[in-house]
């Protein structure tokens, strides 16, 4: 299966996104009034897809990934005459400069590495349009390699953490969400100029709940096209567990110390990372 993933700019992309797209996103034409939601695959893309989508009173399109199919791509996103919330697993400096230039919101989620790796083990193994995965430990491996696709978990909040500084970039943390989803629901509308009611958060986070997503989907005939994440084939396959902390039921005590070595290494210099998830929790 190995021709399922081919490398762009040293990472390795699913072949669902092809290399002409990936060449001819510079040319994209963002509008003013883009969103972006930008995370590492597993983070928690889809809650907060949810969560965002359900914000707006007026007509929003949520798009598939920017990276995501081939080089008619651009043209299809051209041709949505409604305001855009646009998904993408690009790092910083993939992204098309038309989006900086316009001061596009961006919406970053970040979730604890050691969680998104479990998550992301879990994922290669059920997704048939994934590279195969033999055992967790050979998982644990490649993604402290950076060798999974969308690369290096490290390089890619590296990359936007430069940014943090930006107006036009809110961050927000899984674990944040799972502890207090109606401040960082108050928190996003805020940072998207919309004035929403107490009651009206409360609704949006009770639809927003584990289960009550993974109820949906459910019920929904999945489209593949239709996806959030560039690494989707069925959304079935998201709603596995939905907690904090499931790393402890994967890493071996020899695994832990190897990837706090690694962490503390590649993010001296990340505020951000060692600020959550430097202590262990
Ligand atoms: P787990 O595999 O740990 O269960 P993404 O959407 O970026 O692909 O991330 C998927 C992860 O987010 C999965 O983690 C999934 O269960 C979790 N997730 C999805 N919806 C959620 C929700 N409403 N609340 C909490 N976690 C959720």
């Amino acid at each position: 299966k190995a021709d399922l993933i081919h490398v762009f700019k040293g990472i390795p992309f699913t072949t669902r996104s092809s290399p002409e797209l990936l060449k001819s996103l510079d040319n994209f034409d963002a509008r003013e009034d883009d969103v972006l939601l930008v995370s590492y695959p597993k983070s928690g893309t889809h809650w907060l897809a949810g969560v965002i989508t359900k914000l707006y009173n007026t007509q929003v399109t949520l798009t598939s990934p920017l990276e995501f199919g081939d080089i008619s791509k651009l043209e299809e996103l051209n041709k949505i005459s409604s305001k855009r919330i646009i998904p993408t697993h690009l790092d910083y400096n993939m992204l098309p400069s038309n989006f900086m230039n316009k001061k596009c919101k961006m919406i970053y989620i970040i979730r604890n590495p050691k969680d998104t790796a479990v998550s992301m083990y879990h994922y290669y193994r059920d997704n048939p349009n994934l590279p195969t995965v033999d055992t967790w430990t050979a998982f644990f491996d490649l993604f402290l390699k950076g060798d999974v696709v969308c690369g290096s978990w490290f390089d890619h909040l590296l990359s936007w953490e430069e940014h943090k500084n930006d107006k036009n970039i809110l961050f927000l943390f899984y674990e944040d969400m799972k502890k207090d989803l109606p401040k960082t629901v108050k928190d996003i509308s805020v940072f998207l100029d919309l004035n929403i009611g107490d009651h009206e958060i409360q609704d949006i986070c009770k639809k927003s709940s584990f289960s009550e997503m993974k109820r949906n989907t459910e019920k929904e005939n999945s489209n593949p096209n239709h996806t959030v994440c560039a690494l989707t084939s069925n959304r079935k396959l998201i709603f596995r567990k939905g907690t904090v902390g499931d790393w402890k039921n994967h890493f071996t005590p020899k695994q832990n110390v190897r990837f706090e070595e690694i962490f503390n290494e590649k993010m001296k210099l990340s505020k951000m990372a060692k600020g959550h998830f430097g202590r262990p929790r």
